[in-house]
């Protein structure tokens, strides 16, 4: 029997990156996955893998800016695995730009994927936790969510919130109800999440930031979500920040 043998992990955002390593992560740990993201044919492609490898997953299609979408998914891990004891809150984008550029779509974008899309997949998620007595909510923040710089007022800002809602979540679920709570702040880390930046008066020192160090990859995330989650029910693991060893920010 391994650490989350029983256990059901939500992962949103597990078409890449460490979203996909974290899935794989906690299915080797055990636990029954459940993938969400927008690009199905990644989650089917890795719902096979970990089933290939022995373990138990299932695919939802879900972009977390559609609430329907975000209670289906919920709906979806109960109806297959019988409840949901740990929800990873991954799926985020990073569209950095200058905020001079005014690039409000980009701005409100950031907001409702990185920000709402915490906020719709605890919201229907934390109802089955609260009644089963238990659980763990993990949030991806960032470096970006402890130091904001030119480029990333809005990205930061995103981070940021969800860095405050985590800890707000902790005090109030973790004494009371059992939940608890763990904000995750990786520095770079080798994913497809550079690619979304659109501003070109950014994108040369983010390529810079990712290409003049040796980054982390998702598997470092993903190994420090799988510490937080397997560690006794008294210990509460609620922040995480990890940064490449060369990485000055
Ligand atoms: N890479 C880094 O350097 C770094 C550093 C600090 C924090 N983070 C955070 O880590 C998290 C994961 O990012 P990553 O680096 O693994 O990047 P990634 O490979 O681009 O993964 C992002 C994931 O989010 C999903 N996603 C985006 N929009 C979505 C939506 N509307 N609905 C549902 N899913 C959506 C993507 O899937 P679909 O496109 O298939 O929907 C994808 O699975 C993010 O929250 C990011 O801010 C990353």
């Amino acid at each position: 029997m391994s650490e989350l043998t029983g256990k059901t992990a939500v992962i949103t955002g597990a078409s890449s990156g460490i979203g996909a390593a974290t899935a794989r992560a906690l299915a080797n740990a055990g636990a029954n996955v459940v993938l969400a993201a927008r690009r199905d044919d990644r989650l089917r492609e890795l719902e096979a893998q970990i089933v290939r490898a022995g373990g138990n997953a299932a695919s939802v299609a879900t972009d977390v800016t559609d609430d329907a979408a975000v209670q289906a998914l919920v709906a979806a891990a109960r109806e297959r695995f019988g409840g949901i004891d740990i929800l990873v809150c991954n799926a985020g984008i990073m569209p950095l730009s200058m905020v001079a550029n005014v690039r409000l779509e980009e701005w409100q974008r950031a907001v409702d994927v990185n920000v709402n899309g915490v906020f719709r997949s605890v919201a229907h998620t934390l109802p089955h936790m609260l009644s089963s007595g238990g659980g763990h909510i993990v949030v991806l923040s960032s470096v970006a969510g402890r130091k904001v710089f030119p480029g990333g007022a809005v990205y930061c800002a995103t981070k940021y919130a969800v860095r405050a809602f985590a800890e707000g979540l902790r005090a109030e679920l973790s004494p009371a109800h059992g939940i608890r709570v763990t904000v995750i702040e990786p520095g770079a880390v080798a994913t497809e999440l550079p690619a979304g930046v659109a501003d070109e008066d950014v994108q040369q020192s983010v390529r810079q930031l990712y290409e003049e160090q040796t980054v982390l990859e998702a598997e470092d995330i993903a190994a420090a979500i799988r510490y937080a989650v397997t560690q006794p029910a008294h210990v509460s693991v609620n922040e995480v920040l990890i940064r490449p060893t060369e990485q000055p920010l």
